[in-house]
């Protein structure tokens, strides 16, 4: 089936989508970006990615394509034409193009570019890689410094899932200064004796939105959280791993550069956080 995807006001067959050579999100990845997850049909923690697109856009000084309806609407509209009852919902917004290649941004009242498409995950809540764990490798960070905007500079991120292959693995953790920063496209925590200990947020790692609302649901559930810097060694000492982002949710992590954590499947609290977390979104879902 050919999708619907949406590109600068227009709802289009995918292979009928055409952006400018001269965007620059595609010469300079000069982009902002969001994954929003869908259950039951309903976006999952739309507010949360809407606010946190707003900030990527002020932080960089770009101009918003359109009000937070307006993106609510666009959104509905690709999962409904799309039929996705689990999947996602990608949304980039660019600087656009004024018609040439320049250094320097284009002049301000340049129209911003935008674009979004549906993925159809139908076992999204229910995935096979949730119930084995995820294999985890460590590599340094040798991203720019600005990891709390959301842009589409996603090579070296890639390019650490490809090391995370390789090697056998599912993923993998980057590691600056001796410590762990996040995920190449999540989150990451540790629980040791029934604490959950996660990196504090920064301009070092992106302020997930699934971290958010696992650290509140955490909370509620009394569950100990201390946020603050980690090394690999600690989080290999651990009982348990784990980690967060709107396309995984929670995903168990059992091993880390080759040491198996605890018997080698998914721990109970990060299972247990999968489940709350998941309920909790469906009912707040819109
Ligand atoms: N990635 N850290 C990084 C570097 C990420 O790319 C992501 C999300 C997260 C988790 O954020 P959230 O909980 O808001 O999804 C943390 C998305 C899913 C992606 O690039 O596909």
């Amino acid at each position: 089936m050919t999708r619907t995807v949406y590109v600068n006001g227009d709802y289009l067959p995918e292979d009928e989508a055409k952006i400018s050579v001269f965007d620059r999100g595609f010469l300079m990845a000069d982009a902002v970006y969001e994954v929003t997850s869908v259950l039951d049909g309903k976006l999952i923690d739309f507010d949360g990615h809407a606010v946190r697109l707003e900030r990527s856009l002020r932080e960089l000084d770009m101009a918003a394509p359109c009000s937070k309806d307006e993106l609510l609407e666009i959104h509905r509209k690709l999962v409904a034409e799309n039929g996705i009852v689990e999947g996602l919902v990608y949304l980039q917004v660019t600087r656009g193009s004024d018609g040439d290649r320049d250094f320097l941004f284009p002049a301000p009242e340049t129209k911003p570019g935008i674009v979004l498409f549906t993925q159809n995950k139908p076992n999204l809540a229910d995935s096979p890689a949730s119930k084995k764990g995820a294999k985890i490798i460590s590599i340094e960070d040798i991203r720019w410094g600005r990891r709390d905007i959301k842009t589409t500079q996603l090579l070296y991120p890639s390019m650490g899932k490809m090391m995370a292959k390789k090697a056998g693995c599912d993923d993998a953790w980057m590691v600056e200064d001796g410590y762990v920063t996040e995920g190449t496209s999540n989150n990451a925590y540790f629980i040791k004796n029934g604490t959950i200990v996660t990196r504090p947020l920064s301009t070092d790692i992106l302020h997930g939105i699934t971290r958010k609302a696992v650290l509140r649901l955490a909370e509620e559930a009394q569950m100990k959280i201390e946020e603050r810097l980690f090394t690999v060694d600690e989080a290999k000492e651990a009982d348990e791993a784990f980690t967060t982002s709107a396309s995984a949710f929670v995903m168990p992590v059992v091993e880390i550069d080759g040491v198996q954590l605890g018997d080698g499947t998914p721990g109970p609290i990060a299972k247990r956080l999968r489940e709350i977390y998941l309920d909790e979104s469906r009912k707040t879902a819109v």
